[in-house]
């Protein structure tokens, strides 16, 4: 078979449409209720989606629910229902709620069982088809049902405890089960020198550098193809194979196509040029194979182009290993968002764990990061600069005088945690934009101290120097205002509102112009600050 690189769009009319930052999640099982696992991916996703809006760019965030396969289908028979009815419940009671919990801005939510979907996905397997890449064979192979996969020999390991002396999955620790079926295949080996060709040519397509690793040599070893079908025979929820209808498809053939159908495979062609290719895809670590190498091969043998990145996120553990329902380990968001905020979760999760790494949550941990750096590092630097403004000066904004080493130092902090925080999304550190940030919440607290307003106070001859500290505090906060709306949007709207609302709405700032000193403007009045982060009873 040939392949050809062909433009991803040759019509003009549909090149001139410009192009919006598109980032997406995973798409959740709805076998059960969100874990802080899952509701980390989806932070970390609308982090990124909010900061790139925070730049005044068209922004679409993605996520969604993956309702198909066996896996759904057996935990609604097990619940004494049907997979229809149950995939409702879970959706409307759990995995919508979740995105208020977490305060999620995300465009669309999909589900894989829409019609918008299915009808696309049955477009695409046709397209394929039609193009001779799936075929009838046959295979035998061990499924892990957990994962949705077949598992090679390498992905098992000795089972212990129940399932001692014989192989399990290593993700979910249970045996696996042999399936031997007639079913279609995708010529995934055909691909494998035009993904190792992408992964050459765009270097940054799978990130971290050790996910890119595992993925590359992965690859180098060799692929097979891929089955991508399922015999009604064995279960029938999941979406017709649309020239035999003895079939369904594959579970994750299915749910990755997912990331096209929402945005307009297949209907909207124009909307779909806006968008594709995506700038990011966020998945877990246990995902990436799938998003690194099979999703990019779909995509060129349908002729379109693959994303632009993909970045594999470490786990969330317990006791070492992921945090998971399935493992009685799952803490559910809101047990955290209802002491803490989601604000405080959202912060939490994006500094104290490196992206692309793995943590591990403890309740000390958040409780002495709110208490520190939330409560008495930001919360506080905000409440007493409002405050002496509004003591002092009765809240009118005084004009700067004479500027000092401090004050320009101050300046020169924030104008760089600007422009750090801005590198670090751009590669994907969530973790170290935070840490840039900090530096000025750090730099702005040492700054009140060395200066001690309260003390200026005492003395009609300082007032001029008095109000340029105090100038100089609020400017910082409306730094991090912009800087920390992407983060913890709620805080930052509340501290935007006290501080500086004839500059018009928090979302129409720049952020790209955050550091350009001196945008508050002087005989303003500040309004009283509503408490960021109120004290959390011990319990
Ligand atoms: N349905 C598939 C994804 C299909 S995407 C086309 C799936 N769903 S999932 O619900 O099992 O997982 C969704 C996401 O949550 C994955 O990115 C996974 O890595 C993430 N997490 C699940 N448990 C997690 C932790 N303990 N820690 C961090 N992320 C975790 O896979």
């Amino acid at each position: 078979m040939e392949f050809t690189n062909k433009p991803f769009c040759s019509n003009p009319k549909i090149s001139r449409v410009s192009k919006s930052f598109y980032v997406t999640t995973p798409i959740f099982y709805v076998n059960d209720a969100p874990h802080i696992g899952h509701a980390y991916t989806e932070v970390a996703s609308d982090v990124l989606a909010r900061w790139h809006r925070a730049r005044q760019e068209n922004s679409f965030l993605l996520t969604g629910t993956d309702e198909h396969g066996e896996k759904v289908l057996r935990t609604a028979l097990g619940n004494h229902t049907d997979p229809k009815s149950w995939t409702d419940k879970l959706v409307n009671e759990s995995w919508l709620p979740l995105l208020e919990t977490i305060d999620i801005d995300n465009q669309d939510f999909i589900r894989t069982t829409e019609p918008r979907h299915e009808v696309a996905v049955q477009k695409f397997l046709q397209k394929l088809y039609d193009t001779g890449f799936i075929y009838q064979g046959s295979f035998v192979g061990n499924y892990c049902v957990g994962c949705e996969e077949y598992k090679n020999e390498s992905d098992l390991i000795d089972g212990t405890g129940e399932f001692a002396g014989v192989s399990v999955c290593a993700i979910h620790s249970k045996p696996v089960e042999q399936l031997n079926e007639t079913n279609y295949f995708f010529r995934l080996s055909e691909f494998q020198q035009r993904l190792l060709d992408l992964y050459e040519s765009n270097p940054t397509f799978v990130q971290p550098e050790s996910a890119r690793n595992e993925v590359v040599s992965f690859v180098r070893s060799g692929l097979s193809d891929l089955s991508i079908s399922r015999s009604k025979e064995r279960f029938d929820w999941g979406i017709d194979i649309p020239w035999d209808k003895d079939h369904i498809t594959y579970v994750w053939f299915d749910a990755l196509l997912n990331y096209i159908t929402a945005i307009g495979y297949g209907s909207d062609e124009e909307k779909l040029a806006s968008l594709w290719p995506a700038d990011v895809q966020v998945v877990g670590k246990d995902i990436l194979r799938f998003h690194a190498v099979i999703w990019p091969a779909m995509l060129m043998a349908a002729e379109l182009e693959p994303p632009k990145q993909v970045f594999g996120h470490g786990w969330l553990l317990v006791g070492g290993e992921k945090m998971s329902k399935s493992k009685l380990t799952g803490i559910a968001p809101t047990q955290i968002t209802d002491a803490f905020g989601a604000d405080a979760f959202r912060y939490y999760f994006m500094k104290a764990i490196g992206f692309g790494s793995d943590g591990s949550f403890s309740w000390e941990d958040l409780s002495a990061r709110y208490n520190s750096e939330l409560a008495n590092g930001f919360g506080n630097l905000a409440s007493r600069t409002i405050a002496m403004t509004n003591r002092y000066f009765q809240g009118e904004i005084q004009g700067p005088k004479n500027y000092t080493e401090a004050d320009l130092q101050i300046q020169n902090v924030a104008k760089l945690a600007v422009d750090g925080a801005n590198a670090a999304i751009d590669k994907i550190a969530i973790h170290e934009a935070i840490s840039k940030i900090w530096t000025l919440v750090d730099e702005l607290n040492g700054y009140i101290t060395t200066q001690e307003p309260w003390v200026l106070a005492k003395d009609e001859a300082n007032r001029g120097r008095l109000g340029t500290v105090l100038y100089t505090a609020s400017e910082g906060l409306r730094v991090l205002a912009v800087l920390l709306n992407p983060v913890m949007p709620k805080a930052a709207q509340k501290l935007w509102s006290a501080l500086a609302s004839d500059l018009g709405s928090l979302e129409t700032q720049n952020l790209n112009d955050a550091g350009s000193w001196g945008q508050l403007k002087p005989g303003q009045m500040m309004q009283e600050l509503e408490a960021l982060f109120p004290r959390v009873e011990e319990q």
